[in-house]
């Protein structure tokens, strides 16, 4: 058999790359690196038990009945209705499910939508660092510049006069993101306040990517950015289905914006996706009525964070606190001075729990000996997990 010839392949030059830096993410290289090493794998973002069967139900039942072609292109309208119902009910907002409302396919879908619909060439979009990992490229495919603002352990404290220094005619858009992925923390309403001091009188958009708004623990409040009115006028506010109801592989989510912003977002998904899985959006807009199915999540979350937290710690770790997400920070600062990636590695290899190293969700690599491990993981995973890091010394 001939392999396939590759195009351009005497000129590989001629292929000019639209990410030039971009690789295999460490999630995919974590995971393989976890499997190779038969390690625990507490890397990736994913729960190792099984979405509510009742939903699932719901889906094959939907499946049966013939709900199998292409639905609307913002969305099924009984799940739009369940998702304003929703959002007016947690945040006091009303969205119209007509036309501020469209169901993606995922939180990342429905990031890039918006990015493409905003941004053009040149200009220039805030992002804070850590951050999760597709909005840089996101930004870039369409021509935009990533700005960086930098928050640093063990508080993660957004720097609001750094903020305000970087903006320029050129800013175009801000991306924030409450509970916080990789850091678990969330913004106060003080932050909001001055994020919305600082956009009053431009005409800067917001992401606000809220994926992890039922996860938040303390009884804090999730601040979201529709309970603020002068920025709610100006914000996609994204939020995911995988991360609820445990079924990242669904790929389901939905975006919020006022209608002028809709209109543009729309423009650009029915493009890029057209629409989403039909059968999963009639279970969902069923699923949704049950209010305790999104409500009970914190506390369902909360319990594994205070379990693992408990288990681990006597150990050389140092906890940094998670306010909410399914992710707790460690520092290994007192354990060793390798480089995070090196020690990552070290810790998949030789003790056999894999982690996700803090330094690549900064743009510049920036290692301050954090590692991210994820609990939404069953307790005997937990248990077998804090086991191993509580030998490490
Ligand atoms: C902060 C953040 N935003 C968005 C997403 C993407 O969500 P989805 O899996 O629904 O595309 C993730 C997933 O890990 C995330 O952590």
């Amino acid at each position: 058999m001939q392999p396939i010839k590759q195009f351009m392949q005497d000129y590989p030059g001629q292929i000019k790359s639209k990410l030039p830096q971009v690789g295999t993410t460490i999630f995919t290289v974590m995971s393989q690196l976890a499997a190779e090493n038969n390690a625990i794998n507490l890397s990736q973002g994913f729960p190792d038990f099984e979405s509510d069967k009742a939903l699932i139900k719901m889906v094959s039942d939907a499946m049966a009945k013939g709900m199998n072609q292409y639905a609307p292109m913002a969305g099924l309208m009984a799940l739009r209705e369940q998702i304003a119902i929703k959002t007016e009910k947690l945040y006091g907002v009303t969205y119209n499910p007509d036309t501020e409302i469209t169901v993606t396919a995922g939180g990342t879908q429905a990031i890039f939508t918006a990015i493409t619909a905003i941004i053009k060439e040149g200009d220039e979009v805030i992002i804070f660092t850590p951050a999760y990992d597709c909005y840089g490229p996101a930004i870039e495919l369409n021509g935009g510049k990533p700005m960086y603002v930098q928050l640093f352990a063990p508080e993660y404290k957004i720097d609001w006069n750094h903020v305000k220094k970087l903006i320029s005619q050129r800013t175009k858009m801000i991306i924030i993101n409450t509970p916080h992925n990789p850091t678990g923390k969330i913004v106060t309403k003080n932050d909001m306040v001055q994020l919305e001091k600082i956009v009053q009188n431009t005409d800067i958009i917001i992401i606000s990517d809220e994926v992890y708004e039922h996860i938040i623990f303390d009884k804090q409040k999730h601040q979201s950015a529709s309970k603020f009115p002068h920025l709610a006028e100006r914000s996609f506010i994204i939020s995911s289905f995988g991360k609820t109801f445990h079924n990242t592989g669904w790929k389901m989510g939905y975006c919020l914006a006022p209608s002028n912003l809709m209109k543009e977002f729309r423009k650009a998904h029915q493009f890029i996706v057209f629409s989403v899985n039909t059968p999963i959006q009639y279970a969902l807009s069923e699923y949704l009525k049950n209010e305790n199915n999104y409500l009970e999540l914190s506390s369902f979350y909360q319990q594994k964070r205070d379990f693992f937290v408990n288990q681990i710690k006597d150990s050389k770790f140092k906890i940094i606190p998670s306010q909410g997400t399914y992710f707790q920070l460690l520092s290994y600062a007192d354990i060793s001075n390798e480089k995070d990636t090196d020690f990552a590695i070290f810790l998949t290899k030789k003790h056999k729990i894999a982690s996700i190293p803090v330094s690549v969700f900064y743009h510049k690599n920036t290692d301050e000996k954090v590692l991210r491990f994820c609990f939404a993981k069953k307790e005997e995973t937990l248990k077998y997990a804090a086991d191993i890091l509580n030998k490490i010394v």
